[in-house]
């Protein structure tokens, strides 16, 4: 039988300080550091569940719904929500805090795919995932369609790729 995790197994805090070699001439943290800080904790996270080296396949779109400010906290949430044979979809939130006043606002949210690999960098199986919580069961139940989203996407893209060869 296939092995299953819950999702708190994968869960992933990871909080920062937003100081200024990470900030832009307005004082807000860069859109850049912000996507690397996303997906290290995606890879943490699928790493916790599959217990095995990651890459990351592909990253949903990222809305930046708020600035984070220089001086803030910048508090990232992962865990994996649904597993393929080889691939597992993270949900990564991002939360900033007013470290003076403790008011926090969710800045951005995250899918990524990350697909566990073997010692030739092949694809190889990783557990199957047991949501819990009503969040953890809304995120599984959605998951499919998710999927078959970014199944056409990258189809798009390698045609895309196809029409440049050559020239
Ligand atoms: C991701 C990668 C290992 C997939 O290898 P592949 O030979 O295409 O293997 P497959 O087509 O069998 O896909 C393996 C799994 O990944 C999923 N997958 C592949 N590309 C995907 C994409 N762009 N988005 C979402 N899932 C993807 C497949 O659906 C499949 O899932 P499943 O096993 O759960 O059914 C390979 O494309 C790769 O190494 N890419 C580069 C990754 C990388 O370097 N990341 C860092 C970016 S700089």
């Amino acid at each position: 039988m296939q092995e299953q995790k819950k999702c708190k197994e994968s869960y992933v805090m990871k909080t920062s300080m937003v100081l200024p070699p990470d900030t832009n001439a307005h004082g807000t943290l860069f859109g850049g550091k912000l996507m690397a800080y996303i997906d290290d904790a995606a890879a943490i996270s699928a790493m916790r569940h599959a217990r095995k080296n990651i890459v990351t396949a592909s990253t949903d779109s990222v809305d930046f719904l708020h600035p984070i400010q220089q001086g803030d906290a910048v508090c990232l949430e992962a865990f994996v929500t649904y597993t393929g044979r080889s691939s597992m979809e993270v949900f990564v939130k991002v939360i900033a805090e007013d470290l003076l006043s403790g008011e926090r606002n969710v800045c951005a949210m995250s899918f990524l795919t990350m697909v566990a690999i073997d010692k030739d960098g092949k694809p190889t199986p990783v557990p199957a995932v047991i949501p819990e919580t009503d969040e953890e069961m809304s995120l599984y139940d959605s998951a499919k369609e998710r999927a078959e989203i970014r199944k056409k996407r990258k189809k798009a893209s390698e045609e895309r790729v196809k029409s440049y060869e050559g020239k």
